[in-house]
């Protein structure tokens, strides 16, 4: 085995090898141009088509553009009738806005421990959390991998549960053929930077309901009923915030959207090969993709077994060398989260709207405790997981997935040299 490049070897990926993401030509540079030289720039008229395109390639009957994901998740809790004290169910592993948005509507989140094979909510832990006052899941799609919505909505029905699907990652991501976003009662996307649909920050509310398309629409702007391509009274009906995406965003985002389906290929693609080459690798827990689900490959996320790579310290010290060494041959590899949700702050110090708030209101947070040690699942996978993003994406082809693997290959066979490393990285 050559020498490693943390030890002065040759890189295996050399620099320029990956492009960057999203790619851009002249589709794009035409419709951000248009949108430039055109009269609205804010609520537009590219805003108005993006929402109908969008709702046409995902196979719903409602979207509303928003400025960001997580706008769209807190339009998602209003329209489900969630409200001040209600409890709601979120996994215990995701961006922090999974579940500050449950915050954002004075409603409490109830953590559901994470299956460590998916690396999304475990559907079989979610009745044990239920309470008297639980009123939605938010179901997070994490890493471009669909939650078994078959088990969610059988749950969700049981127990008179609305279902807010947390898309954000997982543009494309199919069960049982069917696209994120078309089961729950509605769902929220991201389109900020490294999404697999890229406007820079932006987002997509989507639904089938007519009357949660309303509310969401009410929270989205202003409080008012009407949007701005109607007639506005000015009216605040309700408690709104400004949530609006505006048009240049939207025009960069239909000029992506007619390119996503080819995008998804070429990930699929990179995928199938990292797969095929890594599958063999001692140590090393390969991203699944069980049968039904189609993933995305948004963020190919590993794992390492520690037992099988002779290691009984500390895991983030190996982990983090392993990802020391990857990155000195050139695998952009990274850690997403390093804190599960139930160790942050925000829920741990219940600081959310100061006075206690939500959890002092009338009772509503009584006995519920946030201690990380009640999720061991996904703290064994956030200390042990290292993921990377654009290699896998367009317009990176096969060739720079086979160099990526050829790294992996390298340092998995260099274990003695890693383990050396972690041993002084813990000391
Ligand atoms: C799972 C998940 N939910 C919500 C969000 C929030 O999206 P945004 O950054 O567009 O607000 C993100 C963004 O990173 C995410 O990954």
């Amino acid at each position: 085995m050559s020498k490693l490049a943390i030890h002065g070897g040759t890189r295996t990926v050399e620099k320029g090898n990956i492009q960057k993401w999203p790619p851009i030509d002249d589709s794009d540079k035409d419709l951000v141009l248009q949108s430039l030289y055109g009269e609205n720039h804010a609520f537009g008229p590219n805003c108005k088509a993006f929402q109908d395109e969008f709702a046409a390639w995902n196979g719903n009957r409602f979207a509303v553009f928003t400025n960001s994901g997580t706008a769209a998740l807190h339009m998602g809790l209003f329209a489900a009738g969630v409200g001040a004290g209600d409890h709601v169910l979120v996994t215990s592993y995701s961006w922090s806005s999974s579940a500050t948005c449950i915050l954002h509507h004075n409603a409490i989140p109830i953590f559901v421990d994470l299956d460590f094979d998916t690396i999304n909510m475990d559907v079989d832990k979610i009745e044990a959390a239920i309470t008297p006052r639980t009123k939605a899941m938010v179901v997070v799609h994490l890493h471009g991998l669909a939650v078994n919505m078959d088990k969610i909505m059988a749950v969700a029905r049981k127990h008179n549960l609305k279902v807010i699907e947390d898309a954000c990652q997982a543009h494309g991501a199919l069960f049982m053929g069917k696209k994120v976003g078309t089961t729950g009662d509605c769902a929220a996307f991201s389109f900020n930077q490294n999404k697999c649909l890229c406007t820079g920050e932006g987002g997509m509310f989507v639904t089938d309901n007519e009357a949660m398309w309303q509310d969401a629409k009410k929270l989205w702007s202003f409080g008012e009923t009407s949007t701005p391509h109607e007639d506005r009274d000015y009216h605040a009906y309700a408690l709104g915030w400004m949530y609006r995406g505006h048009d240049m965003t939207a025009a960069f985002g239909r000029a992506q959207l007619a390119k996503m389906d080819r995008y998804f290929d070429i990930q699929r693609e990179n995928g199938a090969v990292l797969n095929e080459r890594l599958k063999d690798i001692p140590g090393l827990i390969l991203p699944t993709e069980p049968e039904g689900h189609t993933h995305t490959w948004y963020n190919y996320t590993c794992r390492l077994d520690m037992a099988a790579l002779g290691w009984s310290g500390n895991p983030v010290a190996m982990r983090n060398a392993v990802m020391k060494a990857l990155q000195a041959e050139g695998a952009p590899v990274g850690v997403w989260q390093s804190f599960i949700l139930p160790a942050m702050t925000v829920f741990r110090a219940k600081n959310a709207y100061g006075g206690g708030c939500p959890w002092s209101c009338r009772g509503a947070g009584d006995g519920v405790e946030y201690n990380p040690e009640n999720y061991p699942v996904a703290q064994r996978h956030c200390d042990t997981h290292f993921g990377m993003t654009v290699p896998l994406r367009a317009p990176n082809r096969t060739d720079v997935a086979e160099k990526v693997a050829d790294a992996f290959v390298k340092v998995f066979g260099s274990m003695d040299e890693v383990r050396k490393l972690a041993e002084t990285m813990s000391s």
